[in-house]
């Protein structure tokens, strides 16, 4: 079952707050501990991610116990357990897939210690199993991605697509918004279709393998995110193309590489994904911790950036 419901309410978030109460007697909203699992450093976008998290809680005096989870499920469940034995007062989850959270939810649930996601979705079958969702919205921008492609391409094209790490929410979400996004469009065909990982080296990995099997019968490539698009435009110089022009490249993040790129015009879109929730996450743990009701989601706003507008934003990117 999607634990998001639309009519998952502040009340039921209240009624949350005030049977869990406070973990530590003396918690303090403005200076809690918590524990935030991390799923690892796979990318440029994460290392932002981190930074904001580890920046802000430095600034407003919280004390963070943070664990990278290398990549790993199993590492996080286990981050998540040991934040539970030592009693923090906020867990904050950014889960690298989005299913199997259901014990250990349950474990923060019976130890009353509120659960935020970040970043990424899940679905449990666990009610209540955690406040709130904080992130962005994947689909929107697998949408946003294909929107650009059906226009710019005149709507024809062999697509490949650069896949983030299965089972994971932005891999399945972005995924699946495009494909639906693209389907009006019959002139459009994904031909191809490989997990990157969201690694920079898996994406030139993958598209090195991709034209040695499709040659030049391909025209664009849609990848998950842009340390994938960025090794992917490294395999294509290297076979003697270039990349934003022989081969169009659509990608999501935004980091400052990515939109370089775009500036240079070897990427020809990025999309926005905003990795900086730091603020966002403390406040929410500052509300529940006072018993405050916080909405069930929030969304960042995410923009979208090719050759009209990279360049007017490029000094500006935080990350
Ligand atoms: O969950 C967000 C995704 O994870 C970002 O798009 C990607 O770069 C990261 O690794």
């Amino acid at each position: 079952m999607k634990m998001f419901r639309p009519l998952w309410s502040a009340l039921i978030l209240g009624a949350f707050v005030l049977s869990a109460g406070m973990p530590r007697a003396e918690a303090d909203a403005q200076h809690p501990v918590v524990g935030f699992a991390q799923t690892g450093a796979e990318s440029a976008w994460r290392t932002a991610n981190t930074d904001s998290m580890k920046s802000e809680a430095a600034r407003r005096g919280i004390e963070l116990k943070f664990s990278d989870g290398q990549g790993k499920q199993e590492n996080q469940i286990r981050a998540v357990r040991s934040f539970i034995t030592q009693g923090v007062d906020a867990i904050v989850i950014a889960p690298l897939v989005e299913t199997g959270w259901d014990p250990v939810l349950r474990e923060a649930k019976e130890a009353k210690i509120p659960v935020i996601i970040t970043d990424r979705t899940i679905t449990t079958s666990v009610p209540d199993a955690y406040v709130c969702f904080i992130g962005s919205d994947f689909a929107t921008e697998g949408k946003l991605a294909a929107d650009w492609v059906a226009t710019h391409s005149g709507g024809k094209g062999r697509i490949v697509e650069l896949q983030g790490t299965p089972g994971s929410a932005p891999a399945n979400e972005r995924h699946r918004a495009f494909a639906a996004a693209i389907a009006p469009y019959p002139g459009l065909t994904v031909i191809d279709a490989q997990s990157g990982d969201f690694r920079r080296a898996g994406g030139k990995e993958v598209m090195e393998a991709l034209l040695k099997k499709h040659g030049h019968d391909i025209d664009i490539v849609y990848a998950h995110n842009d340390d994938m698009a960025l090794g992917a435009v490294q395999a294509i110089e290297e076979a003697g193309l270039k990349p934003g022009k022989d081969i169009m490249i659509v990608s999501i993040d935004a980091i400052r590489e990515g939109v370089q790129a775009v500036v240079d015009g070897k990427i020809n879109c990025v999309v926005e994904c905003n990795p900086l929730f730091g603020p966002a996450v403390y406040d929410t743990v500052a509300k529940i911790l006072r018993g405050e009701s916080v909405p069930a989601k929030t969304f960042n706003h995410d923009g979208r950036f090719d050759q009209t507008n990279a360049a007017a934003v490029i000094a500006q990117r935080q990350y």
